[in-house]
C-alpha cells in the first residue's frame, strides 16, 4: 500500500489555510446564503459545519429559514429570486425539502455563476463530492488513464457527475446501481471504488482485490448505535495495512465535500467581480 497519501483531514487543513490567504487579498468578504426550508436536524447539523468553515476561512454566510406551514413555492421563488439579485456571491438551497416544493424550479432561480452547490445542468461549477474527491486524488498523485473504477450509485449530484468526471480523466469507468446483479464482481475488479450505497457497513475487505488502491466511502449512515459511518466496515486493519486505503466516515469524504463548496464559492466571488457576468 501506499504509505505518501496525504489524509482528507490534513489535505483539507492545508487548503483551507490556501483559501484563507487568499481570501485576505480580496476586496471584501466573498458571501455564502444557504437557504433552509423547515428544521431538519441533519441539515441542521450540515448548516453548522458549513458556518464553522465559513468563519474560519473568510467567507460571510447568510442563513436564511424559511416554514414551509406559511410558505408557498411562489413565495419561495420570490425569496430566491431577491437573494439572487442581491451582493451574494454563491447560493444553495439546503437539501432534503419539503416534497410540497418543485426542486428543479427552484434551483433554476439561481444563477448558473451563483450555483456553488453545482446542481443546475448548466452550472459555472461542479458538485462539491465529485469534485471534492477528484482534486483530493489529484493531489495524492492517483493515476486515472489506464484504471478500472467502480462507483455505486447514479445519483444526479454524486454518482453521475462522478463518473463523468473519471471517465473524462481517462478512468474505465463502472456505474453500478442498486439493481445490479452482483456488484462485488465489478468491485473486485476495480482498481479504485467509490461508494455511495448508503447502508451502513455494506461492503468489507473481501468485496476488494488485492489489487485495490483505494476505496473512497461516500456514505453518511448511522449503525446500529447511532453512530456515524460509512459503507465501508473498516474492522479489518490488517488487510486495511496490506493494500488499499479507505476513506474514514466521519474525517473523509463528507470534509472534502465541504472544502469544495468554500472554492466554489470563492471561485463564485471571482467569476462575479472579474468576469463581470452580473
Ligand atoms: N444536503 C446534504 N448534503 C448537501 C449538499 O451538499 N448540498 C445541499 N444543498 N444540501 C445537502
Amino acid at each position: 500500500m501506499r504509505t505518501d497519501i496525504v489524509s482528507c483531514k490534513d489535505y483539507v487543513e492545508i487548503k483551507k489555510k490556501e483559501l484563507k490567504e487568499e481570501i485576505k487579498h480580496l476586496d471584501k468578504k466573498p458571501v455564502l446564503a444557504v437557504i433552509q426550508i423547515d428544521d431538519d436536524q441533519a441539515s441542521n447539523s450540515y448548516i453548522k459545519g458549513k458556518q464553522k468553515d465559513c468563519d474560519e476561512i473568510g467567507i460571510e454566510m447568510r442563513h436564511v429559514n424559511i416554514y414551509s406551514n406559511t410558505t408557498e413555492q411562489k413565495e419561495v421563488e420570490c425569496v430566491i429570486t431577491d437573494i439572487a439579485k442581491s451582493d451574494t456571491d454563491g447560493i444553495i438551497i439546503q437539501l432534503p425539502i419539503p416534497g410540497k416544493y418543485n426542486l428543479e424550479r427552484l434551483q433554476n432561480l439561481i444563477p448558473t455563476e451563483k450555483d456553488v452547490d453545482g446542481f443546475r445542468r448548466d452550472s459555472c461549477f461542479k458538485p462539491c463530492t465529485p469534485k471534492g474527491i477528484i482534486d483530493w486524488m489529484e493531489y495524492n498523485d492517483f493515476e486515472f488513464k489506464g484504471k478500472d473504477c467502480c462507483v455505486l450509485g447514479r445519483s444526479k449530484i454524486v454518482g453521475l457527475p462522478l463518473t463523468n468526471m473519471l471517465i473524462e480523466k481517462g478512468a474505465t469507468v463502472t456505474c453500478c446501481n442498486s439493481t445490479t446483479m452482483s456488484t462485488e464482481y465489478y468491485t473486485r475488479n476495480a482498481d479504485y471504488v467509490f461508494s455511495a450505497v448508503g447502508i451502513p457497513n455494506y461492503f468489507d475487505f473481501s468485496d476488494f482485490s488485492d489489487f485495490c488502491e483505494l476505496v473512497v466511502d461516500i456514505g453518511i449512515n448511522r449503525d446500529e448505535n447511532e453512530k456515524l459511518c460509512g459503507d465501508v466496515n473498516n474492522v479489518d486493519f490488517e488487510r486495511y495495512l496490506n493494500n488499499t486505503y479507505v476513506t474514514p466516515v466521519p474525517g473523509g469524504v463528507g470534509l472534502l465535500t465541504r472544502l469544495a463548496l468554500m472554492q466554489n464559492v470563492v471561485d463564485a466571488y471571482k467569476i462575479q467581480k472579474y468576469e463581470g457576468m452580473i
